[in-house]
C-alpha cells in the first residue's frame, strides 16, 4: 500500500546512554529504568564498569532479560579502580574519586570518538554531576537520576546553606539531638544525627562532604531530575525540591513500575526470564526455609551491599535478635566483617549459631524482593538504603532502621518520625536496644505499623498503576525524550 515507504523512512527511535554510579543498588534501580524504556520502544546503551559488568554476567541472567529489545546494547568502561579494591564500606568514597579523575576523562573520549553510536540523551547517575559539563560541551542533552530519596537528596542539596548556618560540621556529641533548621521542610523533626553521615566531619573542607556538596549542586543544570520515589510519599519535600530543579520526574518505586509495564506488554520470553541484577551469587535456599514458618514471624535482616560491621556490631546485633526470641533470615555477604588483626574469628561464635539453628537461617546473599514478598516475612531489620526501603514500602513490611552511613541517616528519620512505618535505631547499637526494638516491632506497637504500612502499599502500587502519578510521570519523561531527538 501506498503506507509501507512512508513507514520505512520513519527515523529510528532515540538513543538513551544510560550511565549508572557503579554500584549495587544504583545498577539495580538504573536497569529497572532501562527496562521501563525499552519498554517504551526506546533504544538504550548501558554503561556498567567492567568489574560490575562481569559479576552481572556471572551471577544473572543479565543477558537474557534485555535480549528481546531490539537497540539495547551494554558497553562498559573501567571504574579505575584495582581488581582487588574492596569497593565497600568507606572505602567506597574512592571510588567517587577514581570515577572523577580515571573515568570521567576517559567517558568523554569515549562519546566523542562514536564508541556508542549516535546517543541522543544521557541520563546520568547525579552522583556524578559531572557528566553534564560533557554533555554540554558535546551538545548532547542530559538529564540526572538519583537513586537516592527525595528527602536525602534535599538533604544534600542544602549542604550550603547547612554551612552557611554553622549547622555542620557538627559541633560534637552534644549537638547530635538539636534540631537542624536549613533543611527547609524538615525544620520540625530533622536532627543532627539524622544528616547524611559525610556532615559528620571536623572541617568542612572534608573532600568528601565538598564532593557530595558540588555533584549534588549541579542537578539544577540538567534538562529535568528524575527521583525513584513517589508523588504520595515525598509529596511535601518533591515541592521544595521543585523550587530548584523544576522539572523533577518521579517515576517509582521502580521495581514495581517495572512489573505494571511489563505486565502490559507481557509475552511469554518477557515475563519469564529473571529479573535479577544481584552482583553476588543469589542463594535461593532461604525460600525453602520461609515456606516453612509461619505466618509473618520472621525477621528478615540485611545491611544491603556496602555496610561492613564491626566484630563488635555484629555481636551485639546477634545477641539482640537471638534474645528477642523472633525467627530470622540474616543476609550475611562474605565480605561484611573485616579481617581482625590479632588474628581473632571475625565471624559469630560456632556455638552461638547452633543454638539457634531452630529459628535462624542465614545466607550470604537473598532474593530480598522475593523474600519481602513472601508471607513469612514480618519485619526488615534494616540499614535503610533507599532500594530497601521502597522494596519494604511496596511489600508492607515494617521497618528497625540501623542507618549505615550517606543518605541513610535521613531515609531511617523519614521511616520512624514522618510515614511511621517502623523504628529508627540511629546511632544505638547495643543487644538491649535491638531487642526491644525487634519486640515494638513484631508484638508491642504491631497494629500501628500493620495499619500505616497497609496504606502506603496501597499508595505505592496506586502510583505505578495506570493513571498514577509515577505511572503519567514516566509518558511524560518519554515525550520529553522523543521531543528533544527530534
Ligand atoms: C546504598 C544506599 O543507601 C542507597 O540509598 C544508595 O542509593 C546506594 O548506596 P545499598 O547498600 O546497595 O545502597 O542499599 P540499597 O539501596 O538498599 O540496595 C541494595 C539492593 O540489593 C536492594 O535492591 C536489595 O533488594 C538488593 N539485595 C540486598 C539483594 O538482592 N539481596 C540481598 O541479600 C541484599
Amino acid at each position: 500500500s501506498n503506507m509501507e515507504p512512508q513507514l520505512l523512512s520513519l527515523p529510528p527511535p532515540p538513543r538513551v546512554l544510560i550511565f549508572p554510579f557503579p554500584c549495587q543498588g544504583h545498577v539495580n534501580s538504573m536497569l529497572n529504568l532501562a527496562q521501563l524504556l525499552c519498554l517504551s520502544g526506546l533504544h538504550v546503551t548501558f554503561l556498567n564498569s567492567d568489574h560490575n559488568h562481569d559479576r552481572l554476567v556471572l551471577h544473572t541472567d543479565i543477558q537474557a532479560r534485555f535480549a528481546c529489545y531490539p537497540g539495547f546494547q551494554f558497553n562498559t568502561i573501567t571504574d579505575g579502580l584495582p581488581v582487588e579494591h574492596p569497593r565497600e564500606g568507606e572505602s567506597i568514597m574512592e571510588l567517587c574519586f577514581s570515577l572523577n579523575s580515571i573515568t570521567r576523562p576517559l567517558f568523554r573520549e569515549m562519546l566523542v570518538s562514536g564508541q556508542f553510536g549516535l546517543v541522543n540523551c544521557i541520563i546520568a547517575d547525579g552522583i556524578m554531576g559531572y557528566t553534564i559539563d560533557i554533555a554540554n560541551e558535546l551538545g548532547i542533552p542530559i538529564f540526572h537520576f538519583r537513586t537516592i530519596s527525595a528527602c536525602s537528596f534535599w538533604a544534600f542539596f542544602s549542604i550550603p546553606q547547612l554551612i552557611e548556618s554553622g549547622e555542620i560540621p557538627i559541633k560534637g556529641n552534644e549537638d547530635m539531638d538539636a534540631l537542624v533548621k536549613s533543611v527547609p521542610g524538615m525544620e520540625t523533626f530533622l536532627r543532627s544525627r539524622d544528616l547524611p553521615s559525610f556532615c559528620r566531619c571536623s572541617d568542612v573542607s572534608n573532600p568528601v562532604l565538598q564532593l557530595m556538596k558540588n555533584e549534588t549542586q549541579q542537578s539544577p543544570r540538567a534538562r529535568a531530575l528524575i527521583l525513584n520515589t513517589f508523588e504520595d510519599l515525598e509529596g511535601p519535600i518533591l515541592s521544595q525540591i521543585r523550587t530548584r530543579c523544576p522539572t523533577t520526574y518521579t517515576i517509582g518505586p521502580l521495581h514495581a513500575h517495572r512489573k505494571t509495564r511489563l505486565a502490559k506488554h507481557a509475552t511469554n520470553t518477557l515475563q519469564s526470564s529473571s529479573n535479577s541484577s544481584s552482583l553476588w551469587e543469589v542463594d535461593r535456599s532461604c525460600m525453602t526455609w520461609l515456606d516453612q514458618q509461619p505466618l509473618q514471624s520472621v525477621v528478615y535482616i540485611s545491611f544491603g551491599s556496602l555496610a561492613v560491621l564491626t566484630r563488635d556490631q555484629l555481636i551485639e546485633f546477634w545477641f539482640g535478635v537471638v534474645n528477642s526470641k523472633k525467627n530470622f533470615l540474616w543476609v550475611r555477604r562474605l565480605d561484611s566483617t573485616p579481617g581482625n588483626k590479632e588474628g581473632e574469628s571475625e565471624d559469630i561464635p560456632v556455638e552461638l549459631v547452633e543454638g539457634t539453628k531452630e529459628r535462624g537461617y542465614m545466607v550470604g546473599w537473598a532474593p530480598q524482593e522475593e523474600v519481602l514478598a513472601h508471607k513469612a516475612v514480618g519485619g526488615f531489620f534494616t540499614h535503610s538504603g533507599w532500594n530497601s526501603t521502597l522494596e519494604s514500602i511496596v511489600a508492607g513490611v515494617p521497618m528497625v532502621c540501623w542507618p549505615y552511613f550517606a543518605d541513610q541517616q535521613v531515609n531511617s528519620r523519614f521511616v520512624s518520625e514522618v510515614w511511621k512505618l517502623g523504628v529508627d535505631m540511629n546511632d544505638l547499637c547495643d543487644r538491649t536496644i535491638v531487642e526491644q526494638m525487634l519486640n515494638d516491632l513484631m508484638v508491642e506497637r504491631r497494629e500501628d505499623f500493620v495499619k500505616s504500612t497497609a496504606e502506603m502499599v496501597g499508595l505505592s502500587r496506586r502510583s505505578v498503576s495506570e493513571g498514577g502519578s509515577s505511572y503519567c510521570n514516566f509518558d511524560r519523561l518519554i515525550e520529553d525524550i522523543k521531543l528533544m531527538s527530534m
